[in-house]
């Protein structure tokens, strides 16, 4: 019984650090990337919706940094938090001129992110 509950804990736990707040994170991605991206629609930034699981620099007609677009990624949680923290460490060359230093928002912004479903085939 003891057991039971230090486990559920250590789970509760180990889903709060990796999750993050969708919805705390629906608000900084306004705030943070906002003004470069958008879910739906390319801008200065590339569109986001289906990111999770997406090659990177592989929206069609978007003019990707040849560093992003050769660089044979697959976008997952882990490898969006290295490039939030700092995108240049992940794919030198790349273009996107910003990063954030805030550990819980990134984990939050990535939350929802992985909630950003394409709507297109
Ligand atoms: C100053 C403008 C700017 C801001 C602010 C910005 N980005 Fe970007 N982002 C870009 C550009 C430009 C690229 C394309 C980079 C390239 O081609 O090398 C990009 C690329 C990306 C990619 C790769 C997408 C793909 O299709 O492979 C992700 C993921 C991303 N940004 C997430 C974010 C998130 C999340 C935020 C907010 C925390 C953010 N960006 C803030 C300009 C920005």
């Amino acid at each position: 019984m003891r057991h039971a509950l230090v486990l559920a804990a250590a789970l509760a736990a180990a889903q709060a650090w990796a999750g993050g707040d969708a919805q705390r994170g629906q608000q900084a991605y306004e705030a943070q990337c906002g003004g470069c991206h958008s879910v739906e629609f390319d801008r200065i930034g590339p569109r986001h919706a289906g990111i999770m699981g997406r090659r990177a620099g592989s929206v069609p007609g978007f003019a990707y940094s040849p560093a992003l677009r050769n660089s044979g990624l697959v976008w997952d949680a882990a490898l969006l938090e290295r490039w939030l923290a700092n995108p240049e460490a992940l794919v030198p060359g790349q273009r996107m001129g910003y990063q954030l230093e805030d550990a819980q928002l990134r984990a939050d912004i990535i939350a929802y992110l992985a909630t950003l479903v394409s709507r297109r085939p």
